[in-house]
């Protein structure tokens, strides 16, 4: 199956020169939602993750799923303001934007294997926080995996792990 088919390019959107990737359409598909969900299994299993991360809000749709069929513990990194509890954060960049991600700052024992999971890799901002927070807190983050990836923002040379995308566009 090419889960492009499934995949609609938004153009303007949320701002004027944006082409926003849209997973929605994917999502509602039965078929292709667990075809892209197979494979992302596929993908993140040799990183062998104790856990994986999810960042809010579309990570969340792809990482707990996942972790269910892997059989691996999930975890939320999440925007400011929402985890309960004594948290650690990092700020970043976003392609439109700037924003910080928090995690709870007992989430991780010392060593544990943590795959990051989002739905897209653009300038790998958020996916490059997220690997940092984590660390911060103690991970070893064995790997990150994407359902799109935008190849000409090179994002995925910001990550320094093993980073597998399901699609990609230049
Ligand atoms: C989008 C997308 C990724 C991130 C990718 O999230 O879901 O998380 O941007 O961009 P980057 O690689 O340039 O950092 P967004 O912050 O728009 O929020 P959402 O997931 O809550 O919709
Ligand atoms: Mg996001």
């Amino acid at each position: 199956m090419d889960l492009k088919e499934h995949i609609r390019g938004i153009p303007d959107f949320p701002k004027p020169g944006i082409l926003f990737y849209d997973i929605s359409t994917l999502l509602r598909n039965a078929d292709a939602w667990q075809v892209a969900m197979g494979r992302l299994a596929h993908a993140v299993a040799p990183a062998q993750p104790d856990l994986l991360a999810g960042v809010e809000s579309r990570g969340f749709l792809m990482a707990a799923p996942l972790a269910s069929k892997l059989g691996c513990g999930f975890l939320m990194l999440r925007k400011p303001g929402k985890l309960p509890g004594r948290t650690v954060s990092v700020d970043y960049e976003l392609e439109y934007g700037q924003d910080s991600l928090h995690i709870q700052a007992d989430a991780i024992r010392p060593g544990q294997r943590v795959v990051v999971v989002d739905d897209l890799l653009a300038t790998g901002g958020t996916l490059a926080a997220a690997i940092q927070l984590l660390q911060k807190v103690g991970a070893n983050v064995t790997g990150a995996a994407v359902i799109i990836e935008i190849l000409s923002l090179k994002g995925r040379e910001k990550l320094g792990v093993p980073t597998s995308a399901l699609v990609s566009y230049e």
